[in-house]
């Protein structure tokens, strides 16, 4: 352990198994009726940690984020190995952020206990809803009450935590989703991630929603939906800090803000994303998605990578500006320009401007306000032209 450290970099352990698949989720998520040879599964983390570390070696390990799948599903000896494999190749500050995220189902007291001593210091609960009747629907294996349970659990023993819902559901009305909200804020401590439901390409929703079967909120309820969150999170000292992510000032979840911001991370296990800086270039990695082709390109290559390319600056700048315009921060112009030798173009900049999509503040950032954030998409892609 050293002093925390000025460049932030994170790494990002994807633990790809699910107790089932929810029928919403395209996540790479997968279930094993078999069981999975976790002690196997760890000596590959171990390996592609070292591999990757061989690489960028030097640096200090400001965030870990174990996120799936259900990491929650992992035996805290498992997290404990990845951890002192991280420990053992890099720095690790002596603030680190260590996330994991736990579904409900998967919870129990003695689990979350063995994290915290491995290291977890933050849980992240995929409550999703505080209705029964909409959990099934989700094809969540949970009640609200065990949700709740889970929450208090995490409370118990973890200084920080955060959990997800998803709005703009079938059938959801403004109040209702006031009400809801509202009892979930009473249940949060300093952060919440809030996601509108979107039909994912390739899942059970997708096929029921192209059939008519199932129906969610059009864009003016969604859009009403999303300012109702807004005006009631930050009432409650929850501001968004990301379009889907609310935290008290100082509660950010330090990892999500390693991409957000540009900075390094690297991915590890099946299906991750990596951005390495590596002699003034900005390499994307990533990995096989399949657990066990991914285990078997680790025992074989000593690393799963399938991508592993240089990025040209305007891919750099262009990543730079999706992933920063979603903070309420926003981005310094000034790092767009080194980043890319290119400047946005003032015109395109005042048209937004004027539209009330975009604000410029006096030290020089560009943001979206709260009105643009629900045409994010096309705000990038007009200043991206
Ligand atoms: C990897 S999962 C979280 C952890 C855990 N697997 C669970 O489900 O409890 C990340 C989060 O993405 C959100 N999510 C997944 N698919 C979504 C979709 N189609 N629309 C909106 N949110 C979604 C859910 O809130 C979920 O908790
Ligand atoms: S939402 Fe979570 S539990 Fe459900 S399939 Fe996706 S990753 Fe797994």
């Amino acid at each position: 352990m050293i002093l925390p450290s000025a460049a932030p970099f994170g790494v990002y352990v994807h633990w790809p198994f699910c107790l089932s698949k929810c029928p919403y989720c395209d996540f790479n998520s997968h279930v094993r009726h078999g069981g999975v040879d976790e002690a196997r599964f760890v000596r590959a983390y171990e390996a592609e940690i070292a591999a990757t570390a061989a690489r960028i070696p030097g640096r200090t390990v400001s965030s870990i984020f174990f996120g799936g799948g259900t990491p929650s599903l992992m035996q805290p000896s498992s997290v404990q190995s990845i951890l002192d494999a991280i420990g053992k190749h890099w720095a690790v500050a002596s603030d680190v952020e260590v996330s994991l995220e736990a579904n409900p189902t998967s919870v129990e007291a003695t689990r979350f206990r063995g994290y915290r001593a491995a290291g977890v210091n933050r849980v992240s609960l995929g409550v999703q809803a505080l209705d029964d009747t909409v959990l099934k629907e989700l094809g969540r294996l949970h009640t609200a009450d065990e949700a709740l349970a889970a929450v208090k659990v995490a409370r118990s023993i973890f200084e920080r935590y955060s959990f997800d819902l998803i709005y703009a559901r079938p059938r959801q009305t403004l109040d209702a989703w006031e009400a809801e909200l509202k009892r979930a804020i009473a249940e949060a401590a300093e952060h919440l991630s809030l996601y509108q439901l979107t039909i994912e390409s390739g899942t059970p929703f997708f096929g029921l929603h192209k059939a008519g079967k199932l129906v969610i909120p059009d864009d003016d309820l969604g859009r009403d939906l999303y300012d109702l969150t807004q005006r009631v999170c930050a009432d409650a000292g929850l501001p968004a800090y990301e379009i889907s992510n609310h935290a008290r000032p100082g509660a950010e979840c330090r990892h999500n803000l390693v991409y957000w911001r540009g900075h390094e991370y690297a991915g590890v296990g099946p299906g991750a994303h990596g951005r390495l800086n590596i002699d003034r270039r900005r390499i994307a990695t990533e990995t096989e998605k399949r657990p066990e082709a991914w285990l078997e390109r680790v025992e074989t290559n000593g690393h799963g990578l399938i991508v592993d390319e240089t990025l040209q600056p305007g891919e750099v700048a262009d990543e730079f500006l999706l992933m920063g315009l979603r903070l309420a921060e926003g981005i310094e112009l000034e790092r767009y320009f080194m980043l890319s030798g290119r400047t946005i173009d003032p015109k395109r900049v005042s048209f937004l401007r004027d539209g009330g999509a975009v604000e410029t503040t006096d030290d020089g950032r560009l943001r979206v306000t709260l009105a643009g954030f629900p045409l994010l998409d096309a705000v990038v892609a007009d200043l991206a032209a």
